[in-house]
């Protein structure tokens, strides 16, 4: 999978003063001009496959499979145009999913949750396999940052959702106002055979110690009280990706 465009004649120096005319401090600027266009290739290597796509801005992909013919990308996207010197958007980012037809080159592009959402993650053992599980952040002074102010379902708030791609359900594990999660990784139970067997983890700001918890939910539990809440001595800044790495 590659997002970015091929070549097509237009220099770094073009971009750049697009940028500059734009009073943009990052050296790329979004040119409504171009279209999106996605390029896919064979993983044992071979030629790069173009296709257009709807206009859109991608940060972060939950998770990326074959199923039979059709590639299927699951993702968080923000509303075209997107200016990333200035985090800002027409619209909150939303859970999206491509499904692209190879023989026929074309993408359906299916909405799979409106709700103002960021961070996804599967579980390590599923990426570029067909998850059935998946985690996302929802933070209301995430979204704050990319001019959005409160997010526009007030139940929504602050916390981490579990979904469920099979029966297109979601469970909200809800935090404190102020309390932003960061990303969800999920950790499996040793010995587990269910995808969602296992925990999530995730770096919560506390408001009240001004500093980060590391919170730890059971995975099949999702709104259930926290197995552990690990008080950390410092603040982990908002929109920290994670990683879990076994110890000996
Ligand atoms: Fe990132």
């Amino acid at each position: 999978m590659a997002t970015e465009q091929p070549p097509d004649g237009r220099d770094e120096a073009d971009l750049g003063a697009i940028a500059e005319k734009h009073g943009q401090k990052i050296p790329w600027v979004w040119d409504t001009k171009r279209p999106n266009r996605v390029g896919f290739f064979p993983r044992a290597g071979g030629a790069v496959t173009w296709i257009t796509v709807p206009p859109s801005y991608i940060s972060h992909t939950l998770n990326s499979y074959d199923d039979g013919g059709d590639i299927v990308v699951d993702y968080v996207e923000f509303p075209a145009p997107f200016s990333a010197d200035q985090l800002s958007t027409s619209a909150p980012p939303a859970l999206v999913r491509w499904t692209i037809d190879r023989a026929r080159r074309r993408v359906r592009r299916t909405r799979l949750d409106d709700r103002p959402q960021e961070f996804p993650r599967v579980p390590d053992a599923r990426v570029s396999r067909k998850h059935r599980y998946g985690y996302t952040a929802a933070a209301a002074d995430f979204l704050k940052a990319y001019g959005h102010g409160s997010t526009p379902d007030s139940a929504f708030g602050n916390g981490l959702v579990k979904h469920d791609l099979a029966t297109g359900r979601s469970q909200f594990h809800r935090f404190p106002k102020h309390a932003s999660a960061s990303e969800a990784v999920f950790v499996p139970r040793s010995g587990a055979r269910a995808e969602d067997d296992g925990y999530v983890l995730s770096y919560v700001h506390n408001p009240d110690r001004n500093a980060s918890d590391l919170v730890i939910l059971a995975a099949q539990d999702f709104t259930g009280k926290p197995i552990a809440q690990i008080h950390l001595p410092s603040r982990i800044p908002l929109g920290l990706h994670g990683s879990w790495i076994a110890g000996t």
